[in-house]
């Protein structure tokens, strides 16, 4: 069941999507070599809190943080820990907010320090993939379509899309219909409609697609070890497009020089 939402209801999402958006503003500042991943943990906890959201991640089905951790290999779902981030790291930090009654869902792989030409340009195109799936999600076309689109650019350019996870529509929960995978055939799935609010969120590896989840069920690695980029947006479909509820823009304010 695909759960469309009033104008008035998607006003209402902008407001968790500020929020977090502003919350990952505010962790940009924090990513630098050193720092552990419990504490970006700690600021997001507080930041959130003291404007009036709750972090929806901490104790999701068991999740241990407010934050998912994505360090280098890890694809998703990462905990926060006493690990210190490395120069020359990419961290994906993934991470809901609720507020108001809704969520807003947002993933954003900064790099630690300077980080090497690869891990460069996969993660750019992730993130551009991230727009070229928002490109194709217009009113009328298909979830497979949005799929299609982000996985041709992908592989295209030499990376292999994550299968086992996707992403999902979302509203008063965390998740919900439909799916949006980042791989598959054009013109299959549910028709994007106007009022649906969707999170695309492209898993992008360097190596093969392979994965393996730790034995807790949670955490997710590249099989092979080598690097993986994740961005998400929330994202509304509005006057027949998708618009995104998240922005990016409080993180590259934080950090233009390292914005890359
Ligand atoms: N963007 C992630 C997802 O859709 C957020 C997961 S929060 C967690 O799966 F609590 F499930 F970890
Ligand atoms: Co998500």
């Amino acid at each position: 069941m695909i759960y469309l939402k009033t104008p008035e209801e998607i006003e209402i999402m902008r407001i968790p999507a500020e929020l977090l958006s502003r919350t990952m503003g505010e962790l940009a500042l924090w990513v630098r070599p050193g720092v552990t991943t419990r504490k970006l943990d700690t600021i997001a906890r507080e930041y959130m809190a003291d404007n009036g959201g709750k972090p929806a991640c901490l104790g999701y089905a068991g999740f241990p943080g407010a934050l998912c951790i994505e360090v280098n290999e890890t694809v998703v779902h990462g905990f926060p820990s006493d690990t210190e981030l490395r120069e020359g790291d990419i961290v994906g930090i993934d991470t809901v907010v609720e507020k108001e009654g809704f969520m807003a869902d947002m993933c954003y792989t900064f790099a630690v320090g300077e980080i090497d030409q690869a891990k460069t340009a996969l993660c750019r195109t992730t993130r551009e993939s991230l727009y070229v799936g928002i490109g194709a999600a217009v009113e009328g076309a298909r979830i497979g379509d949005v799929a299609n689109a982000i996985q041709t650019y992908c592989e295209s350019r030499g990376y292999s899309l994550v299968r086992e996870m996707c992403g999902h529509g979302i509203g008063r929960k965390m998740h919900e219909a439909p799916e949006v995978p980042n791989y598959g055939r054009r013109g299959i799935g549910p028709r994007l409609t106007e009022g649906m609010c969707i999170c695309i969120e492209p898993m992008v590896n360097m190596g093969s697609r392979n994965i393996v989840i730790s034995s807790d069920g949670w955490q997710c690695r590249t099989r092979d070890r080598k690097p993986s980029a994740h961005y998400e947006h929330t994202l509304a479909i509005i006057d027949g497009k998708a618009q995104p509820l998240t922005t990016f823009d409080y993180i590259h304010q934080a950090i233009p020089d390292r914005f890359k």
